[in-house]
């Protein structure tokens, strides 16, 4: 197949890998792609946000299937312009892309479809907001309304500190209160044809910038797949994904697809499992970033086929996905400074040792070069790279990607050294 995939992080390079795992002869393009990402597929200079652009590049290239891999294209509208052509696209359009694009109205299709979610209150002003702190209480939750690449949202027991993260907000418009929600958080993906879905198997991403969930919010510093932990809860991993699919994945979608919005893509569920049920914190409308780096190595149905039936809306045809029994583990190497202020430009050395460790592959997110033989590979933003590691169980997992990590040199690298923890011990 002829897949060009859209996007630069290290989600993109995963999907990359397991596009290449499945099937070596597929020709795959990228667009703008990373320097890890170029070892395994043909960059491509495009603008990733120009649906014009890349409709021309794949008509021209006979591309089978278009992959899109972060929000700021389907929210551009670059799905649209693919399918008004009739090419083959993993994403969802402009309108449904709205899942992600606007908290708000993904709290109106949760309503509308009955799915369990925290309450919301919108607020326009700060007087708005004081009534919401009294009425829904502390710790207070602040989510800005747009995309903000994980940062626009402030959970904190600091009532000066989250009327200040809505007043940095508000000028750009209404912000959200929510209800604290208390709980484990579990990412869930579903690929969606627009009428019918397929759950992938379910993982945990770590949010904060620092061990023990300390720090600011982050787009994710490390994650873990299977949730060995669900079973104790619902039975079976099997039991969780099911009751997730009936009483969140599907009245979504048919409720898009009933306001003329069908969703076409991933569906990301991020979920809390509070003493009161399973509850909605957000949707993404697109695979998450770092949790496909740990989802896609253990999934042993052929992705390609996956999102080509979800593009073509024959989903129904597939069977369920098909997981291994392994476990995955990822850490994120974050420059100095991530999330605030990353310093870029820094060399970033001991990747070959690193990648020969057993079971341990490196995920590319901001890397750049080297542009000659020899010469430095370096970063180019906030989180850099990924070190994933799989085995069978989590204990010898963690201990190969940390000792991976170990060989890595980039100064004023930071990482987190307690992910998947818990679930090792
Ligand atoms: P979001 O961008 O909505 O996913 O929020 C980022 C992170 O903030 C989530 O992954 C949670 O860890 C936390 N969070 C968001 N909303 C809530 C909530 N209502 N209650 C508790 N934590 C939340
Ligand atoms: N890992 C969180 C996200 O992809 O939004």
């Amino acid at each position: 197949m002829k897949i060009l995939v859209l996007g630069s992080g290290a989600r993109e390079h995963a999907i990359i890998l397991a596009l290449r795992a499945e099937d070596t002869q597929h020709e795959i393009f990228a667009a703008p792609g990373n320097a890890g990402i170029a070892q395994d597929a043909t960059l491509v200079a495009l603008d990733q946000l120009d649906g014009g652009a890349v409709t021309t590049f794949a008509n021209e290239n006979g591309i089978d299937l278009v992959m899109i891999g972060p929000e700021a294209p389907l929210v551009a509208g670059v799905a649209d312009a693919l399918r008004e052509r009739g090419i083959p696209v993993f994403g969802p359009g402009k309108a449904a892309a709205q899942l992600e694009g606007s908290k708000a109205y993904a709290k109106r299709i949760m309503d509308a479809a009955g799915v369990p979610t925290g309450r919301a209150v919108r607020a326009a002003s700060i007087a708005d907001v004081e009534a919401a702190f009294d009425d829904l209480g502390s710790p207070y939750v602040v989510k800005a309304d747009g995309l903000a690449a994980g940062k626009g949202v402030i959970v904190t027991d600091d009532r000066a500190a989250a009327l200040a993260h809505a007043e940095q907000y508000l000028p750009a418009g209404p912000v959200l209160v929510e209800e604290f929600l208390s709980g484990p958080e579990v990412s869930l993906f579903f690929l969606s044809d627009g009428d019918t879905v397929r759950p992938l198997s379910p993982a945990q991403d770590f949010k904060r910038a620092y061990d023990g969930d300390a720090g600011p919010n982050t787009g994710g510093m490390g994650a873990y797949s299977p949730l060995p932990w669900l079973a104790d809860q619902f039975g079976s991993e099997q039991e969780f994904v099911a009751e997730v699919t009936e009483t969140v994945a599907l009245p979504v979608i048919r409720q898009m697809d009933a306001e003329g919005t069908p969703f076409i893509g991933l569906l990301y569920a991020g979920l809390i499992l509070t003493p009161a049920g399973i509850k909605v914190i957000e949707f993404n409308a697109r695979f998450g970033d770092p949790e496909t780096q740990v989802v896609l190595p253990r999934l042993r149905t052929p992705l390609s086929e996956l999102l080509l039936a979800a593009a073509s809306g024959n989903l129904e045809d597939q069977p369920q996905p098909d997981f291994s029994d392994d476990v995955a583990i990822t850490v994120v190497l974050a420059s100095e400074g991530y999330p605030e202020a990353p310093q870029t430009g820094r060399q970033i050395a001991g990747l070959a040792a690193a990648a020969a460790i057993d079971g341990v592959r490196l995920v590319h997110a901001a890397t750049a070069g080297p542009d000659a033989p020899g010469g430095d590979l370096v970063a180019t933003g906030g989180r850099v790279l990924n070190v994933v590691a799989t085995g069978t169980d989590f204990a010898s997992a963690r201990a190969r990607a940390y000792e991976a990590m170990g060989l890595i040199d980039l100064d004023g690298g930071h990482f987190r050294t307690d992910i998947a923890a818990r679930v090792a011990e």
